[in-house]
């Protein structure tokens, strides 16, 4: 792996703040995905797989980092991306699915209830049945594997700082990478405030997600000291409120950190407004993991 991304010093309203700059890690696989994607490759490899096959919408992160991934390490991979409405109509493709079709990944559109079914639905078992080695990587990438990758990046994190921070901050979708936060913070033995942003509106089953690859990953880890942030979601995934957009190019313009306007912009515009409100103060030392995810687009 390349070299460590640095963890940089910034003030925000007098509080000094660390910033782990994985938006710096790669162009493609950036940020968590990196992290996640780890020992899920190392595992197909283990098991001699041939294709990886994955899931995301239209505008994933994670399927353009998996299609990458996969051409890099010679596996052949397919996406079974959510809804059917884009699968005559390349023309209207986002950025990400075409990115995907250049690493050469196979995509399949299945509609929205096959898709909630996943590999159980009837056209993923088709085309499991057609693949004599495939290994399946969840949505978001999310599994014990992952938790394992952004554990050890988190310990990581640990030695480049010495110091403990007293809240980790970072953005919640599946919820995979802040269950690998909660116990790259436990293997750390730090005692501090681990607070994951929800980017989602409703998102309310993720907690019982998080504990399950908890007690999957390794019952003997004990960090109760977690929290999820639903206040944020700024109207749902993709949608931003007027404030969150002018905070976000503000910071860019003060800081020089580009935020991604559909997972970071709405975590470190929570970290400031939890700043304004007297939630964190400069007695404070909050460690905030930048994810990445500049390839859908900046703020
Ligand atoms: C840039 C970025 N940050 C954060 C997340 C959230 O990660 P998770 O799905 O593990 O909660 C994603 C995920 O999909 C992402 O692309």
């Amino acid at each position: 792996m390349a070299d460590a991304t640095p963890i940089q010093t910034i003030n925000m309203h007098g509080v000094q703040v660390w910033v782990k700059r994985e938006d710096l890690n790669h162009p493609i696989v950036q940020g968590n995905k990196l992290h996640k994607l780890k020992h899920n490759l190392s595992a197909a490899g283990r098991q001699q797989a041939k294709t990886l096959i994955t899931f995301g919408g239209a505008y994933s992160n994670h399927l353009v980092a998996t299609a990458y991934a996969a051409q890099k390490s010679g596996f052949k991979s397919i996406g079974i991306v959510r809804g059917d409405e884009l699968k005559n109509a390349e023309d209207q493709w986002s950025d990400t699915l075409q990115q995907c079709r250049q690493f050469g990944m196979q995509l399949e559109f299945v509609s929205r209830a096959d898709y909630r079914l996943k590999q159980l639905s009837k056209p993923v078992q088709d085309i499991l049945s057609r693949l004599d080695s495939a290994f399946v990587i969840p949505e978001g990438g999310s599994n014990a594997a992952a938790i394992e990758g952004v554990a050890e990046w988190v310990v990581a994190m640990g030695k480049q700082l010495k110091t403990e921070p007293s809240h980790v901050f970072c953005p919640v979708g599946t919820g995979g990478t802040l269950a690998g936060v909660i116990v790259g913070c436990a293997f750390n033995q730090w005692r501090c405030q681990v607070i994951g942003i929800s980017v989602l509106k409703g998102l309310q089953g993720v907690k019982g997600d998080i504990n399950q690859w908890l007690s999957e990953f390794n019952q003997d880890v004990k960090f109760p000291n977690w929290q999820i942030n639903h206040a944020f979601h700024g109207g749902g995934y993709a949608k931003l409120t007027p404030e969150m957009v002018t905070f976000g190019q503000q910071f860019n313009a003060s800081h020089n950190i580009p935020l991604d306007k559909i997972y970071n912009v709405k975590s470190f515009y929570a970290l400031d407004t939890l700043m304004q409100q007297g939630v964190i103060t400069a007695d404070d030392r909050p460690l905030i993991i930048h994810t990445g995810g500049l390839q859908g687009g900046v703020i």
